[in-house]
C-alpha cells in the first residue's frame, strides 16, 4: 500500500499506509493524525483538511480542481504554492511517499 507521511505541528512523522482509494483525509481522521478537522467529511465545503505538501515529496499529485482552488482561499493558516485540500488527494499508487504537513491552525 502507498505510504503517506504526516508532519505534525509538534515535528512529529506519522508514517501510515493507506489503501488505494482513501483520501489523505481519511486516512489521517482513521488513525487519529491529529490538526485535520475535516469538519465537512470531505464535501468540499470547510477547508479545515488544509496540508502543505513537503517540497522533498516525488509523489504524483492530480491537479485541484477549481472548486478546491477556490476553497483554497480561506483556508486558516495561510494558503501556499503547497496548499492543497487533503479531501481531495484520493491516494493510488503513484502516490507513494508523500509527506504532507499539518498547518499550524485549521480555523
Ligand atoms: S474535509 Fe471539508 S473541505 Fe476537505
Amino acid at each position: 500500500m502507498p505510504i503517506v507521511t504526516y508532519i505534525l505541528r509538534d515535528g512529529e512523522r506519522r508514517a501510515i499506509d493507506v489503501s488505494a482509494g482513501t483520501s489523505v483525509m481519511e486516512a489521517a481522521i482513521h488513525n487519529n493524525v491529529r490538526g485535520i478537522d475535516a469538519e465537512c467529511g470531505g464535501c468540499l465545503s470547510c477547508a479545515t483538511c488544509h496540508v502543505y505538501i513537503d517540497e522533498s515529496s516525488t509523489a504524483q499529485l492530480p491537479l485541484p480542481d477549481e472548486s478546491e482552488l477556490q476553497l483554497l482561499d480561506g483556508v486558516a493558516a495561510g494558503r501556499r504554492p503547497e496548499s492543497r485540500l487533503s479531501c481531495q488527494l484520493v491516494v493510488m499508487p503513484a502516490m507513494n511517499g508523500l509527506v504532507v504537513h499539518i498547518p499550524p491552525r485549521q480555523g
